[in-house]
């Protein structure tokens, strides 16, 4: 057990109580820690207390915090130029665009489109599927989180309050349950992979009863969960359901924002499945916390006219020179230290897990690793108290 500290210190109160006067009260915060610096894996607050930072600026700094040569990218970049909008043309642009295409996890070309933002390259999927299909419906999944603007909340079902007092959403999403084989919710045949039970649900309930197929543009998903529980799906679920998407021209959209970027030990968590998706929405991880996401797609999707969509800082110079630097980082030696270090923070959440009845579950791909804590192992009742008890421990001893 590391040192308790006395937390927050003078120094971070006094900044939190002037946040309190000027920024908005629906920012989640759950702790008071008030940054000074950060260096790789480790962060300072303003009263000079050190800590580890497991939520690695929540899913963002893929290549620890202010990386050198990240930070160098940055700083050539800006003394050369900082703006000059998605009207004109700059060559780190084209370069992200060519690693993008180079990275996808589909065979076909990749186009892509740069954001600001997770919930931005969402709204630009959901636009260029619709645009492609002419169709105008969508499947989501519960406990999926896609981001809060309105068509990305209209997806996101994994608290009510993203939707309390929002009313109404974007038109046109259907949710359905996501494979979670920790807490099925639906009934399986005998013997039948959970995932495909979903799969199945979708088609016989959704598709047969509710929603004409040819309504359908996309079904949007997480491949693996992260807001909802870092859910992993069963193996049967993502061919069952690239089959049903081949069937029916369906477009498979995957909101890698979360997951993506090496994150896993692969670069998109769909390669764990084995099958391709139509459109990935991608974000935090991509840029080392520049803010950028891309949204990017096979090419023969990218059929929209010029006008159709745009932003004014769509592939912002600052953010493509990070993210050049964080994607050569991630292919030299990030990639592979999350599919080792994943491996053994696993092992040893699940000695803990041995010791401890009040783990559920330790679950996971890489470095994407939730533990789930349960009142009892057999019913599963969540232990919400006790997870924040723990999570609140471990801030004061320096883990965040
Ligand atoms: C899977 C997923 N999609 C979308 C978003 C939204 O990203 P942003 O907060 O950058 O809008 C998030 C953010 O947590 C996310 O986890």
């Amino acid at each position: 057990m590391g040192v308790m500290m006395n937390l927050p210190g003078p120094k971070a109160r006094a900044i939190v109580k002037r946040d309190q006067d000027v920024i908005s009260p629906s920012y989640p915060r759950d702790y008071p820690f008030v940054m000074d610096h950060g260096k790789g894996t480790e962060v300072w607050d303003v009263d000079g207390n050190r800590f580890l930072d497991f939520a690695a600026g929540i899913a963002v700094v893929s290549t620890g915090h202010s990386h050198p040569r990240v930070v160098k990218a940055i700083q050539e970049q800006a003394e050369k130029f900082i703006h000059i909008s998605s009207d004109f043309y700059h060559t780190k642009w084209v370069e992200l665009g060519e690693k993008i295409n180079q990275i996808a996890p589909f065979m076909d070309n990749a186009i892509s489109f740069m954001t600001n933002s997770g919930a931005e390259s969402v709204e630009a999927a959901i636009k260029l599927a619709r645009h492609y299909t002419q169709a105008t419906e969508f499947i989501g999944f519960f406990g999926g989180f896609h981001g809060r603007t309105m068509g990305a909340v209209s997806f996101t079902a994994s608290k009510a309050l993203y939707h309390r007092d929002f009313y109404p959403m974007m038109n046109g999403v259907v949710h359905v349950p996501y494979p979670d084989p920790y807490r099925p919710i639906l009934q399986s045949n005998p013997g039948e992979d959970y995932g495909v039970t979903v799969v199945r649900y979708i088609e016989e309930q959704v598709l047969d009863r509710l929603l004409p197929v040819k309504n359908v543009a996309g079904i949007l998903l997480e491949p693996i969960q992260g807001e909802g529980g870092y859910v992993v799906p069963t193996p049967g679920f993502f061919p069952a359901l690239r089959e049903l998407c081949d069937r029916h021209n369906i477009l498979l959209i995957a909101d890698e924002v979360q997951s993506g970027m090496g994150r896993t030990g692969k670069w998109w968590a769909i390669e764990h499945f084995g099958v391709e998706p139509d459109i990935v929405c991608s974000a935090k991880g991509i840029a080392s916390g520049m803010p950028l996401g891309v949204m990017f797609a096979r090419e023969h999707i990218f059929n929209w006219q010029r006008g159709a969509h745009g932003n004014t800082y769509g592939g912002n110079p600052l953010a493509c020179a990070a993210a050049l630097a964080t994607i050569e980082l991630i292919e030299e030696e990030y990639l592979q230290n999350a599919s080792l270090m994943g491996e053994y923070m696993m092992g040893i959440l699940r000695q803990i897990q041995a010791r401890h009845p009040v783990i559920g579950q330790v679950r996971g791909k890489g470095l994407m690793i939730g533990v789930e804590f349960v009142k009892d192992l057999y019913t599963k009742e969540p232990a919400a108290k006790l997870r924040d008890q723990v999570v609140h421990h471990a801030y004061l001893r320096g883990l965040i």
